[in-house]
């Protein structure tokens, strides 16, 4: 586990290092503040001292507590002022920096991560993280920060009056501190659950607007609500227990408020009787003791807040802390590929214990041999690539390329030397250009417009009324799938990687374009390793080989030919 992750503190204050100094001018700036909220009472009892031993009229004494007083509050004006423009530089690249960080961790994880997690659910954690890491820094560094220098100063000002007071005052800051210490571990559970129940809501509204082809030709969308509504419960619960459970806190420190207030008020009579209490201190004192008490409840309720904010960060490092495969090995090596040939040597793989794909799964593709995978839906097909491609790591065995284990070598050198059209292909919601050089950014214009020649799609692309400056929509759901695939394809050509990988890549094209873009593919396997996963005779008869998949086993391999029947099924 990354040492930053395994608290929310820790975490916070990784990035508050990159910013300290403004941190430092944020602490000092509510310096002033806390002085000031402490120091008028004192000003006060000091005036009041002066005036009681002087004769009615006589303002002897009473001018410079006055100017110090004064002085206080243009300072704590002055101090306040600094501290809006401190926060208006600090804050907006905190967040960008915690927002970056996210972004770059969460991208960082194996494609397992995604398909385990509900993307909503992961766009909430990255686009909340950074706002709820803002509000704690700003509770410690300006509230708690604050409080507690008036805290300190207050004490200081009680010793003046007599050290009894100063004791009261320190036993009930202690008691605070100790409920809140008891209480800490409950309510960042509590407010962490909370947190993830709101998370996971989102992902679930997410996913059902994403799916809302699917919702309406079925006329689920009051069954929809009543769906969501579980979640929504969860959501509530959760929230009435972490509020139960800092209630139960509140309760404790309510409890010990009374009796500071009442065992000052005790000593300050019994000072008073005594003699060694004076008017301006029988002033001071409850001032001091209101200020004192109106503050910590003022931030016994922002504590609400902090523990709030800091159950999203646990439940965001929690999803960071989840070990997933396929992660950049130690030391990883670039990947040369020369001929491109790749061997499957007894590999083992699952998704889920005891629901084996593939064991003991051994296979060898020449360099610039193609070949041609086929075998029912669920045969382990699109698995075989996506183990290729290191989306996910086997379970047992070896996948080399070259000779050269793919798990030692660096995903970004593996991957760019793979052009992959995926079964299910979306595009980025960008522009069509911007989807066709996405393999490949250093492409000019006229090599972005020749590959979509090649598959076929310029055409389309130019009737289209901005060209190929048209952006597809979300996942490219404005073009058709057919358009969708001819894309990949241009972007296929684009990247031009020695290994080619089409998974069902024309399954979407009608018959003549498909007839059309055969020659292209033709033309973009040559000197190429290529496996094409498809179940039309179509496009498998000029391969060299074809393999045929049953429940993750290869039961067959030969010549197309020699697999196919006159009708073209498989024998
Ligand atoms: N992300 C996943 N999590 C869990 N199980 C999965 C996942 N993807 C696929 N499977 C399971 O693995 C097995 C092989 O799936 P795979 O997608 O490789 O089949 P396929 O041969 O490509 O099928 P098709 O022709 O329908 O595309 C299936 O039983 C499938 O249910
Ligand atoms: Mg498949």
């Amino acid at each position: 586990m990354n040492a930053i992750h395994s608290s929310p503190l820790k975490f916070i204050f990784y990035f508050v290092k990159k910013q300290w100094i403004s941190f430092l001018f944020l602490l000092i700036f509510c310096g002033f503040w806390s002085f000031k909220e402490v120091m008028f009472p004192y000003f006060t009892r000091n005036i009041i001292n002066a005036l009681s031993a002087n004769s009615q009229g006589d303002l002897t004494g009473a001018y410079l507590p006055a100017f110090y007083l004064i002085l206080t509050w243009v300072c704590m004006e002055i101090a306040c002022r600094l501290l809006a423009q401190v926060k208006k530089i600090v804050f907006p690249q905190f967040r960008a920096n915690v927002r970056k960080y996210c972004f770059n961790y969460i991208k960082d994880h194996s494609y397992q991560f995604f398909t385990e997690n509900l993307t909503g659910k992961l766009a909430s954690h990255v686009s909340n993280v950074p706002k709820s890491c803002e509000k704690v820094a700003e509770l410690i560094f300006i509230n708690i920060a604050s409080v507690g220098g008036a805290c300190i100063i207050g004490l200081f000002l009680f010793g003046i009056v007599s050290v009894a007071y100063s004791l009261i005052a320190l036993l009930w800051i202690i008691s605070y501190f100790l409920t809140l210490f008891y209480f800490l571990n409950q309510l960042q559970q509590a407010e962490a659950q909370h947190s993830e129940s709101v998370s996971t809501l989102d992902g679930r509204i997410s996913d059902t607007i994403a799916n809302m082809l699917t919702v309406k030709i079925f006329s689920r969308e009051d069954l929809e609500m009543d769906y969501l509504r579980n979640f929504q419960n969860k959501e509530i619960n959760e929230s009435k227990k972490a509020i139960n459970t800092m209630e139960k806190m509140k309760k404790w420190h309510s409890l010990q408020s009374v009796i500071f207030l009442s065992s000052i008020l005790s000593s300050l009579f019994f000072g008073w009787k005594n003699s060694f209490v004076t008017i301006g201190d029988f002033m001071l004192v409850p001032m001091l003791t209101f200020s004192m008490l109106g503050m910590i409840w003022w931030l016994g309720d922002q504590m609400n807040l902090l523990f709030r904010e800091i159950g999203v960060i646990q439940s965001t490092l929690n999803l960071f802390n989840l070990s997933t495969s396929a992660k950049e090995a130690i030391n990883s090596k670039k990947l040369h590929l020369s001929k491109g040939s790749i061997s499957f040597c007894n590999v083992g793989f699952s998704y889920e214990p005891e629901k084996e794909v593939f064991s003991n799964l051994n296979l060898s593709i020449k360099g610039k041999e193609k070949v041609g995978l086929v075998g029912h839906s669920g045969a382990g097909k699109s698995t075989l690539v996506s183990l290729l491609l290191r989306l996910y790591d086997v379970r047992q065995g070896t996948i080399l390329m070259d000779g050269q284990d793919i798990s030692k070598v660096s995903l970004k050198s593996l991957r760019s030397l793979i052009s992959f059209i995926p079964q299910d292909f979306t595009l980025l919601h960008r522009t069509i250009k911007e989807n066709i050089s996405y393999g490949n950014p250093n492409a000019t214009d006229a090599d972005i417009i020749t590959s979509a020649k090649r598959a076929h799609c310029h055409d389309f692309i130019l009737q289209l009324e901005s060209g190929y400056e048209t952006v597809v929509g979300e996942r490219g759901w404005q073009l058709s799938a057919g358009q969708r695939q001819r894309i990949s394809i241009a972007r296929a050509f684009l990247k031009g990687a020695p290994i080619l990988i089409l998974d069902e890549a024309t399954s979407a094209l009608d018959f003549e374009t498909e007839k059309c873009i055969r020659r292209s593919l033709s033309e973009l396997m040559k000197e190429r390793t290529v496996i094409v996963i498809a179940h039309r005779y179509s496009t498998l008869s000029e391969l060299d080989r074809i393999i045929v998949l049953k429940n993750g086993k290869i039961i067959r391999s030969g010549l197309p030919d020699t697999l196919f029947d006159n009708e073209n099924y498989l024998i």
